[in-house]
């Protein structure tokens, strides 16, 4: 989906020229997320007097890739790249189209008017645009986009042109605009009549703010500024609460930077000192200052945002000696499971305690719950179908699994005494964010299980489970769905550490937790075997992929790599439905996936296999290294190694991750980048 990039640079000299790479190396970093055009927009002037140049905006904007506006920044013979600035704000956007197709056009930054006094980059959908469009054509203003952002800036300019006192601030502007906005948006600005100034605000996307000075921080803290006064009052005439805070000790020399983004990974590589903002927190850096202020303070607010130190390192979001992020994310499973239980799993201790210190506050209410309710998208999705029967077994609780969005088209009963999961790698997926609030509405006690921490699920749960398996860039999800499938199993665990009669089962998970990452790196060494399985496969138009059980998860997760990736039709079979319709599309040319492990379904996945093969059907098994008996069926075998039933899945699942990779390869697709689709969808 949409990235947001802005670098302001304070007291701090940079040439147009680093300015502008340091832009388009934030797009770089976001270009994971998705997008089909992308823009900047920068101080425009050539004058010697930095400060005269930001009177006019430069915007340079180009449908394609990243690379495609790198290139055509510099065919710009009005600018002077050499030019030192002081103060300069820069913002940059990748967008992926919803109201309007890919072009230079509809791209980001959108423009209040034709001399470019507002811009602004934007996230997320605006509802209510068509209505704001058309009170400002009423008004006069032209608007030359398809989209509904263009809404933003010239709305804007309308508060702007109609404001009642030369005094009034960008960051009041700001607050009045995004009052009549319905939607969901991350939003930054910057304006020809604040110079050296930026603005960002966001309602249900995220957006976090980054600071690099070269004096020691002066606070962790940020406190919010809150208006006074009756809230049914104009906004215009309620004093502002004085005061902001300064990030550098006064009196010493102020150099510092911002760099706004709504990734982390756009970030660190500049400084791992962010806030992350808060719905409708409105943050301005004026004269270098950096404030947040918010319209009304509700119960429950916090009163200051934490300055927070990041966890993640460059190099894991850089591809290092691997093709693509997929294939690197992939052979970092060993470790990202291991750092999904690190400190959590106790298994030096006899009795093997899992303590999730997220939950440990809210274990005894989970415990007297009436269902677990475990909801996702996609891959996440899967992790809860993949992890189902371990949690009602090991909880003894109805467990549904649910799609967020057939769970809110159903409009789902929920009660106060349900518990809801919330499945989700990045923590902002616009469908399971709603499903969310639509279980918090109903009074449930809300459990996150992200890999993104200060995500808006993360922020918005009751509780939860950071998965903490290393920020995942390619779109296609793979080691956060083993450490999702990881953590939810830890929770199982969690759930029944005080009943006698489940000890012996704990006890054979946890020790099979203990080997699961060595057994997940004898899986990853069978990658040369799966890449020629791949040779014999790419041209195929399509593939099933059939399991049951324990497995029936890894046929839906790996028909849905395949798909995403390969651009081939593939389809997850529950075993037990063969004959209910599936069976009719098997015959000697479509390639069949079965997954056959010795579990209590053993009997059945091989009866299934026995009818694949009377239709001529050449199966292509995924078996554990000993079943000799379903091997002799088989035309080809990937053999695995066995683990307890429960965690059967983890590896089960990384031969068809692999596969997905070849095929994509072979095929000559991005494996990072596959059409159409975004890493992050924040929209419904
Ligand atoms: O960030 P989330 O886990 O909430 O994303 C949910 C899905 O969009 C995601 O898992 C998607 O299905 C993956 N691209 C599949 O590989």
């Amino acid at each position: 989906m949409c990235g947001i990039f802005a670098y302001l640079n304070y007291n701090v000299p940079r040439s147009r020229k680093h300015i502008l790479d340091t832009l388009v190396k934030g797009l770089q970093r976001l270009e994971y997320r998705g997008y089909d055009s992308a823009g900047v927009a920068v101080d425009g002037g050539n004058d010697k007097n930095w400060d005269n140049n930001s009177k006019v905006i430069q915007l340079i904007k180009k449908r394609g890739k990243v690379k495609a506006l790198q290139d055509e920044i510099y065919k710009q013979d009005s600018l002077d790249f050499d030019i030192e600035f002081e103060t300069h704000v820069g913002i940059a956007h990748t967008r992926w189209a919803t109201h309007g197709e890919p072009n230079a056009v509809n791209s980001h930054p959108q423009r209040s008017d034709k001399n470019n006094e507002f811009v602004v980059i934007h996230n997320g959908i605006i509802t209510n645009y068509k209505d704001l469009k058309k009170f400002l054509e009423s008004k006069g203003y032209e608007f030359e986009s398809e989209t509904d952002t263009e809404t933003i800036p010239k709305l804007l300019k309308y508060m702007y042109d109609n404001r009642e006192s030369d005094e009034i601030s960008l960051s009041t502007l700001v607050e009045r605009v995004t009052q009549q906005l319905e939607g969901a948006f991350a939003l930054v600005f910057k304006s020809v009549h604040f110079p050296g100034q930026v603005v960002g605000t966001r309602r249900g996307g995220p957006l976090l703010i980054g600071v690099q000075s070269k004096h020691k921080l002066s606070t962790d803290h940020i406190p919010v500024l809150y208006r006074c006064g009756k809230e049914k009052k104009a906004v215009s005439t309620l004093p502002r609460v004085d005061g902001d805070t300064c990030l550098y000790p006064i009196g010493e020399e102020t150099g510092v930077e911002y760099y706004f983004a709504s990734d982390a990974s756009a970030i660190i590589e500049h400084t791992n000192r962010v806030i992350f903002l808060e719905d409708d927190d409105v943050a301005a850096v004026v004269d270098g200052r950096l404030s947040i202020h918010r319209i009304k303070r509700t119960a429950g607010d916090d009163p200051a945002r934490a300055i927070q130190t990041l966890q993640m390192e460059l190099q894991q979001i850089m591809k290092g000696s691997y093709s693509s992020f997929m294939q690197k994310e992939i052979f970092e499973q060993p470790e990202s499971v291991v750092n999904t239980m690190r400190g959590r799993v106790n298994f030096d201790d006899f009795t093997g305690t899992v303590l999730l210190g997220g939950l440990k506050d809210h274990i005894r209410e989970i415990r007297r719950c009436r269902r677990l309710i475990v909801i996702g998208c996609g891959t996440s999705y899967h992790a809860g179908v993949a992890t189902r029967q371990i949690l009602e077994e090991l909880t003894e609780l109805p467990v549904m699994v649910e799609l967020s969005s057939d769970f809110l088209d159903r409009n789902t009963p929920v009660f106060r005494d349900d518990v809801c999961f919330f499945i989700s790698q990045s923590g902002e997926t616009a469908d399971t964010l709603m499903a969310l609030h639509y279980c918090k509405e109903r009074g449930a006690l809300t459990v996150g299980v992200t890999n993104t921490v200060g995500s808006s699920i993360s922020r918005e749960t009751d509780c939860g489970i950071h998965i903490n398996a290393g920020p995942e860039v390619g779109v296609a999800s793979t080691k956060a769905y083993t450490s999702q499938f990881v953590a939810l199993v830890m929770f199982s665990l969690m759930m029944c550490d005080d009943r006698l009669s489940m000890q012996k089962r704990r006890q054979e998970i946890i020790s099979a937790l203990r080997t699961l990452p060595d057994l997940i790196k004898e899986v990853l060494a069978l990658d040369d075997q799966i890449n020629s399985l791949a040779h014999e496969l790419y041209q195929q138009r399509s593939l099933l992929v059939m399991g049951r059980g324990f497995n029936y998860a890894t046929c839906m997760e790996g028909a849905l790599k395949i798909k995403e990736i390969t651009y081939m039709h593939s389809e997850g079979i529950l075993a037990g439905e063969l004959k209910h319709g599936p069976l009719a599309l098997v015959d000697k040319l479509m390639p069949v996936i079965m997954i056959i492990m010795k579990d209590p379904t053993h009997t059945k996945c091989q009866n299934a296999l026995q009818q694949v093969v009377a239709r001529k059907g050449r199966p292509i098994l995924i078996c554990e290294k000993n079943d000799d008996e379903s091997k002799l069926l088989a035309y080809r075998t990937i053999e695995l190694p066995h683990t307890v039933d429960c965690l059967q899945g983890v590896l089960t699942v990384i031969p068809l991750q692999l596969l997905s990779y070849h095929l994509a390869v072979l095929r000559g697709f991005d494996v990072d980048f596959p059409r159409n689709l975004a890493k992050s969808v924040t929209v419904e």
